[in-house]
C-alpha cells in the first residue's frame, strides 16, 4: 500500500460522486399525459419531475388571453390532493395564491372548489373554499383511471393587466385532508420549489434563480460530502497509521505533511461547500433548514478551531502536550461523526437518497474498512511485539539460573 492508493481512493469517490450527481431535469411530459393534452387541442406541456411530479398542460389566446390549463399527478394517499393557481404578486410564492384545490375523498370520489391562499394559511389557520381573483368559465376535478391521474381542468379569462410572458403559477401536493379541507403538505424542498414564472407562449422559465439554486445546493453537496466527508478522514487516518505504523511513513515526517495537506485541501473544500451553504440558506425567504444549517455552522467553527490549534501546539517536551493531543484527537472525533450525521441529513433534504445515499455509504464503508484492518494489522504486531519481549525476558530468565 503506497499514497497512490490514497489518491486513487479519493479520484474514485469522487467520480462516484460526480456520477451521481447530475440528475437530468427533463421537462417533456410523461406520454400519457401528453395524449390527454392534445386530446383536449392544448398545445403545451411541461413536467416537474422532481418537483412533486406534477404536469401541466395549456393553451393560451393572444387576443382574449384566455388560457386553457389541465394539471395533472399521481396522489397516492387516501385523502391526497392537488392545487394549482397564479399568483399575480411580484414573486412565485404560496401566499397570495388564486387556487384551484382537488382533494381526494375517502369514498373515492374526487372533488375540488376554489381557494384563496392568504398568509394566514401559513401560520396554521384553515384553508376552506373561498371566493377567488380569477374569472373562470369552466372547472372540473376528475380522475383518469387508465393512467392513475387526478386532474384540474379550468378555463380562466386573465385580466388585461396580466403579462402573459410573465406569469407566476403554483402547484401543490398534500397527501393529507378532511373532507374540503386539506390539510398542510410535507416540508420537504420539492414542496418548496413548486412554484415557478414563465413565459405561458413558450412554457420556459423566466428567472433562472431557481435554475442557479439547484446547481448551488448540488454544487453545495458535492463539495461538502468531498471536503467534509472524505479529504479531512483521509488525513486522519493517515495520522494515526502512517506515523508509526502499519505504514511507515515518517522517515522525513512525511505522514505530517501529508496530513496537513489532507486537513487543508478539505478545509478548504468544505469552507467552500458550507459558504454555497450559508447562501443558499440566507437567499431562501419562505424557507428553512433550520437543523442542517445549525450542525453546518458548529462543523464549520470547530474545524476552524482544530487548523487553528495547530499554531497553538505546545513543544512535544511541554507537560500541555497531552492535554492537548487529547483535545485535538476528541474533537476531531467529535467533528467526524457531527460531519456524517449533518451529510445524511443533507442528503435527505435534496431528496437524493438513491443516488447519493448509497455512494456515500459505500466511501464511509471503504474508510470504515481501511480503519478496522490497520487496527487489527496494529493490534497483531502489538501482540507479537508484546510475545516477543516476554521470550526475551524468560529466556534472559533461564540463563540467569
Ligand atoms: C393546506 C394548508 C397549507 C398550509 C398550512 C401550508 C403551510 C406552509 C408553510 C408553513 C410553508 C413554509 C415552510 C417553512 O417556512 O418552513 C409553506 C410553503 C409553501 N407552500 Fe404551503 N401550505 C398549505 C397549502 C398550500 C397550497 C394549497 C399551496 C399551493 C397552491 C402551497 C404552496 C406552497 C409553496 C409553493 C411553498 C414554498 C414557499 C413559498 O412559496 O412560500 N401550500 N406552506
Ligand atoms: C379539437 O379541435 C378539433 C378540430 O378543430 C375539433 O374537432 C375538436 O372538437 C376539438 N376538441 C376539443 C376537445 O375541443
Ligand atoms: C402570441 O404572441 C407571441 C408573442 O407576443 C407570439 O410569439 C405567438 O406566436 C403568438 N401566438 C399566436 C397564436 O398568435
Ligand atoms: C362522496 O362523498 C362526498 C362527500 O364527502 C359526496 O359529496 C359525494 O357525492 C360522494 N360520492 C359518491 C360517489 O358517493
Ligand atoms: C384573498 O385574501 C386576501 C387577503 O386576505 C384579500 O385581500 C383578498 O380580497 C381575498 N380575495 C378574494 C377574491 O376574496
Ligand atoms: C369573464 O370573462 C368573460 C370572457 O372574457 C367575460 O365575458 C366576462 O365579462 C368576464 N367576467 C368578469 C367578471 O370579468
Ligand atoms: C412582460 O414580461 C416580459 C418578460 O419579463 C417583459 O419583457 C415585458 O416587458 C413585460 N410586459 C409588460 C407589459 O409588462
Ligand atoms: C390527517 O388529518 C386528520 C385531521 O387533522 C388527522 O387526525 C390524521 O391523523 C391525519 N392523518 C395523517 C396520515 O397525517
Ligand atoms: C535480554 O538479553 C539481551 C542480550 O542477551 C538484551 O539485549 C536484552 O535487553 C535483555 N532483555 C531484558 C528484558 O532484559
Amino acid at each position: 500500500m503506497s499514497p497512490f492508493y490514497l489518491i486513487f481512493f479519493v479520484s474514485n469517490s469522487i467520480f462516484l460522486l460526480s456520477l451521481f450527481s447530475f440528475t437530468i431535469h427533463a421537462h417533456r411530459c410523461t406520454e400519457n399525459f401528453w395524449s390527454e393534452t392534445l386530446s383536449r387541442n392544448l398545445t403545451l406541456c411541461k413536467r416537474y419531475r422532481h418537483r412533486n411530479g406534477v404536469e401541466f398542460g395549456w393553451k393560451i389566446e393572444n387576443t382574449t388571453q384566455t388560457l386553457q390549463v389541465i394539471v395533472g399527478a399521481r396522489l397516492e394517499s387516501e385523502t391526497g390532493w392537488l392545487a394549482w393557481g397564479l399568483n399575480f404578486g411580484p414573486e412565485p410564492r404560496m401566499v397570495g395564491t388564486q387556487a384551484f384545490i382537488g382533494i381526494k375523498q375517502k369514498n373515492g370520489s374526487f372533488l375540488g372548489d376554489k381557494y384563496n391562499v392568504t398568509e394566514y394559511i401559513k401560520i396554521g389557520c384553515n384553508l376552506l373554499p373561498s371566493a377567488i381573483d380569477l374569472n373562470v368559465s369552466k372547472l372540473e376535478f376528475s380522475s383518469l383511471e387508465h393512467i392513475q391521474y387526478h386532474i384540474i381542468e379550468a378555463t380562466i379569462h386573465l385580466p388585461q393587466t396580466a403579462n402573459i410572458s410573465n406569469i407566476n403559477h403554483v402547484w401543490q401536493v398534500g397527501k393529507n385532508a378532511s373532507g374540503m379541507e386539506p390539510k398542510i403538505h410535507e416540508k420537504t424542498l420539492k414542496n418548496y420549489d413548486s412554484a415557478e414564472t414563465i413565459d405561458l407562449h413558450t412554457g420556459e422559465p423566466i428567472s433562472i434563480r431557481s435554475a442557479r439554486r439547484r446547481h448551488a445546493r448540488i454544487a453545495h453537496g458535492i463539495l461538502s460530502i468531498i471536503g467534509w466527508g472524505v479529504v479531512l478522514p483521509i488525513g486522519v487516518i493517515i495520522a494515526r497509521y502512517f506515523k508509526k505504523g502499519p505504514i511507515h511513513w515518517n522517515e522525513h515526517d512525511q505522514w505530517k505533511y501529508a496530513h496537513k495537506a489532507c486537513q487543508a485541501c478539505g478545509y478548504i473544500i468544505g469552507a467552500t461547500g458550507w459558504a454555497l451553504g450559508m447562501w443558499l440558506g440566507n437567499s431562501s425567504k419562505h424557507y428553512s433548514f433550520p437543523k442542517h444549517g445549525a450542525y453546518g455552522i458548529s462543523i464549520f467553527t470547530f474545524a476552524t478551531l482544530q487548523t487553528l490549534a495547530l499554531r497553538y501546539k505546545p513543544h512535544k517536551n511541554d507537560q500541555l502536550h497531552t492535554y492537548w493531543s487529547i483535545y485535538h484527537l476528541a474533537l476531531g472525533y467529535a467533528l467526524l461523526s457531527v460531519i456524517c450525521v449533518n451529510i445524511f441529513k443533507g442528503i435527505i433534504i435534496l431528496q437524493e437518497e438513491d443516488t447519493w445515499k448509497p455512494a456515500y455509504i459505500a466511501v464511509i464503508a471503504c474508510l470504515f474498512f481501511i480503519f478496522i484492518v490497520f487496527e487489527i494489522i496494529n493490534w497483531i504486531k502489538f501482540k507479537v511485539d508484546k510475545k516477543k519481549t516476554d521470550q526475551e525476558m524468560s529466556s534472559n530468565g533461564t540463563s540467569y539460573k
